[in-house]
């Protein structure tokens, strides 16, 4: 058996098949003509106006939907943004420490410079971001942006509280940087209060927020979108070279989700909220010094910080060994910093694989210590 716990994936069980083949059997014949001409730009203008509204209920800002575009999953418009904002002589961004590997890998193969502020238990530690900001500045370097997972950090699940939200902003104006904000997990929300995003804290016309619905919906429908006001987005639009985003999953999608949305994500988060229990539950029960580990209210990782003696590099040989699939800390880290941690993914199993694999992952990590 072997017991996955890599990757950021959702949960199969409350897929909704049926009501999804429903709807692309209701909205296909109505959209041949569209099916048949290349999307553009901005794609299917349907889905905009539900992602637009989806960021009004949740956030209380309207959003344009012609300031909307639709994207190969939100992973297209975070290499948008980075092509067309690091052009030039020393590209350099700013960003946490531990990120999404997608984000870091990406940025990475297009030669752009990376500098990790470290995260505590509120996410970026804005004091540090100030120090780089002024190291960087007496340099004489400038960063293209700031790339901030403030809702539900991955891979640590933290969240930025409004006040450094706040901060965060307020240090952006000083040193004259944009601000990106991938909010890629923002309604994958368990309990508790949530603070505004950061674009509905700040109207500089600068900011740029990046949304998806791989984490709502499903990661195979490829469908993601970023809002910037109107001057930055054409520069990043100049980056589009793909004739738009897929006109048969938006439209499908739309057509789905219209009158259900929050109705589908309770549903999901539900569930999704009784499978971190169960791995939270099981890491509890099998701890016994070995581990620590977070306790998110939203996402979909639980991030786990080895004791002092467990070798890391024996634990990935026995967890291979053993079947046991988790991304070890050095895939987040910018500078590939190999570091005590882990990260496990638990959208994906069922609750009883949660509990045999996490009991299972215990057991290698016992057996990977030095003493
Ligand atoms: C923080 C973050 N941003 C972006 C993505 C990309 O997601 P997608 O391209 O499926 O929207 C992911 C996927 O795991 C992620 O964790």
């Amino acid at each position: 058996m072997i017991y996955d716990f890599a990757t950021g994936n959702t949960n199969p069980e409350n897929f909704p098949a049926d009501e999804l083949a429903a709807a692309a059997a209701d909205v296909i014949p109505k959209i041949v003509v569209e099916l048949n001409r290349y999307p553009g730009k901005f794609g299917h203008l349907g889905l905009r106006k539900l992602m637009a509204q989806r960021e009004f209920d949740r956030e209380g800002v309207t959003l344009d939907p012609d300031q909307i575009i639709l994207t190969h999953g939100s992973m297209q418009a975070i290499t948008m943004v980075a092509d067309a904002l690091c052009q030039g002589d020393d590209p350099l961004i700013v960003m946490e420490e531990h990120c999404y590997p997608g984000s870091i890998n990406a940025f990475r193969s297009m030669g752009i410079d990376m500098v990790g502020i470290p995260l505590d238990d509120k996410g970026m530690r804005v004091d540090l971001l100030g120090e780089a900001l002024a190291d960087l500045d007496r340099q004489g370097r400038k960063p293209r942006f700031i790339y901030t997972l403030a809702t539900y950090q991955n891979p640590t699940g933290t969240v930025m509280p409004r006040e450094r939200r706040l901060e965060l902003i307020a240090l952006a104006r000083k040193y004259d940087c944009i601000v990106v904000e991938d909010n890629c997990y923002g309604d994958v929300h368990f309990e508790g209060e949530k603070p505004p995003a950061l674009y509905a804290l700040d109207d500089d016309p600068r900011h740029i927020y990046i949304c998806s619905l791989s984490k709502v919906f499903a990661p195979g429908v490829r469908l993601g979108y970023l809002t910037a006001a109107p001057a930055m987005l054409e520069q990043i639009l100049a980056k589009r070279h793909d004739a738009g985003p897929n006109t048969m999953a938006a439209a499908i999608t739309e057509a789905y989700l219209k009158d259900r949305l929050w109705d589908h994500i309770e549903t999901a988060n539900e569930a999704l909220k009784k499978k971190r229990d169960a791995m939270l539950a099981t890491l509890a029960e099998h701890s016994g010094n070995l581990y620590s580990f977070s306790h998110p209210v939203g996402g979909l990782f639980i991030w786990l910080e080895m004791a002092d003696d467990i070798d890391m590099d024996r634990l990935l040989v026995i967890a291979e060994e053993r079947q046991v699939k988790f991304l070890a800390g050095g895939s987040f880290n910018v500078r590939g910093e190999k570091g005590p941690y882990l990260r496990l993914a638990f959208g994906f199993p069922p609750v009883e694989e949660i509990e045999a694999g996490v009991a299972k992952l215990a057991a290698c990590i016992r057996d990977a210590r030095r003493s």
